[in-house]
């Protein structure tokens, strides 16, 4: 008998196939017993009948518990009542029988779910949310795939800091420190004078000892870098991503999130143009909104969260205060206490999911920035190689596909959107 994948099984209508996965559920009601059947790619109800199901395997039913791994055989058969197809079973092997579950249908507490995170990632919220994230990650490749980006991977492992250096997590590289990457754009600027158009996308570290729901320690970023642009063609390219990704969800995962019970409505409404604002327009906005921000400060969780409730769809916030920016950024010529960065905020009180801008062409302006940051001249030597040799105007942008996943999902918290979570407080499992 073929051993076939749960998701394919309408293809199979009254034919005979195996199914391979664990017991999620099982109940009885007189002669029929049923067995909510999970393989990782799809729920199948399983349905046993005295009299027709094989002896064995009614038997076996009887021993079944929740997370007992089985192999079941049976036909294909429509189920009108629930408009889906199940298996009406025949045989029955078990591999094992589970020990009492830890995480039942009951509610659990945050921490005792993330303690045994191993586990819950069986739970069908956590499935339905990690498929969401593998296609928003499918959705990025392809995304600058198809637009002639070459992907040049950049080290975790480095010498000095790309995003200032509060946040980074030391170590030991054969006697000298070295540190984990908080972003790859330092090594995607190089790499544009070799392929023009390029991305990476990888983990990023940050020792963040902030406990928000918006803050992870690792997390990952896709990072697209292009050569002879400036920060009008980066905020462009930024808001045709965000709005490419949300559509490929909605094309692909409805029910995945229909299962998260997530809201789908405000998703259709992210489409291009977005709105657009200087930071300085942002701030008079949140005054109005009642913030009590001053111009000068770095948006707060909050501030992101009032501000985009206003908005049905994401807001494109340009030209900061160089201050509170990395030391790379170019500035605006017209007002040299703006930094030419992009930030993206998400709808519906998500706040910042993508930051960029375009890069300083000025080696000494960096050079000045390196220094006021107490930043390690001669690591950098390299980087201002880039600005010694063809320099360009060039910019791109980071999007953290967590901070991304919790927004199209409708989550609270980055938490879940990662498989294995990693922040102030947590490493295990
Ligand atoms: O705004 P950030 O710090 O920008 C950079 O790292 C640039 N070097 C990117 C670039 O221009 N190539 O980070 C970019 C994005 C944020 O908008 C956010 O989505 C995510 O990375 N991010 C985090 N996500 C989860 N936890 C954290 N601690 C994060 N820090 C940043
Ligand atoms: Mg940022």
């Amino acid at each position: 008998m073929p051993v076939i994948l749960a998701k394919y099984l309408k293809d199979y209508l009254n034919k005979e196939v195996t199914l391979q996965g664990w017991v999620r559920l099982k109940r009885s009601s007189g002669k029929i017993k049923f067995i909510e059947l999970r393989d990782g790619t799809a729920f199948v109800q399983c349905v046993l009948v005295k009299g027709v199901s094989g002896l064995e395997a009614l038997e076996s039913f009887e021993g079944l518990t929740q997370e007992s791994a089985i192999e079941v055989t049976g036909t294909v058969q429509h189920n009108p009542r629930n408009k889906t197809e199940e298996l009406l079973v025949n045989t029955m092997k078990v591999y094992q029988i589970a020990e009492p579950f830890p995480i039942t249908p009951k509610e659990h507490g945050v921490e005792y779910l993330m303690d045994r995170r191993h586990l819950w990632l069986r739970s069908r919220r956590q499935w339905a949310i990690l498929r969401i994230r593998h296609e928003i990650i499918k959705a990025c490749r392809c995304f600058f795939d198809e637009r002639d980006f070459t992907l040049i991977d950049s080290p975790i492992l480095g010498p000095s800091a790309a995003e200032g250096s509060s946040t980074l997590f030391e170590t030991d590289y054969f006697g000298d420190p070295a540190y984990l990457t908080q972003s790859g754009q330092l090594y995607s600027e190089a790499a544009i004078a070799a392929f023009k158009k390029v991305y990476c996308f990888g983990p990023t570290f940050r020792a963040e000892k902030s406990k928000t729901r918006r803050h992870l320690t690792e997390f990952w970023m896709v990072e697209p870098e292009m050569a002879f642009v400036t920060l009008n063609e980066v905020m462009d390219l930024a808001e045709e991503f965000v709005s490419y990704i949300v559509d490929i969800v909605l094309a692909n995962r409805k029910s995945e999130l229909a299962l998260l019970e997530r809201d789908i409505e405000p998703l259709e409404k992210v489409k291009r143009p977005f709105v657009r604002m200087t930071y300085t327009e942002a701030v008079d906005k949140l005054h109005e909104l009642g913030s009590d921000i001053k111009w000068g400060d770095d948006f707060g969780g909050d501030d992101e969260t009032i501000l985009t409730r206003e908005y049905d769809r994401p807001i494109v916030v340009h030209r900061f205060p160089a201050s509170f920016k990395a030391f790379y950024f170019e500035l605006d010529k017209e007002n040299p206490e703006l930094a030419l960065g992009v930030d993206i905020l998400a709808p519906e009180g998500y706040g910042e999911i993508l930051g960029g801008g375009e890069r300083s062409a000025d080696i000494e302006h960096l050079l000045k920035r390196i220094e006021e940051e107490n930043l390690p001249a001669d690591a950098y030597d390299w980087y201002l190689d880039l600005r010694r040799y063809g320099s360009v105007p060039h910019g791109g942008f980071g999007l953290g596909v967590e901070r991304t996943v919790a927004w199209i999902c409708g989550l609270h918290h980055v938490r879940e959107t990662i498989p294995w979570p990693r922040m102030l407080s947590r490493i295990y499992p």
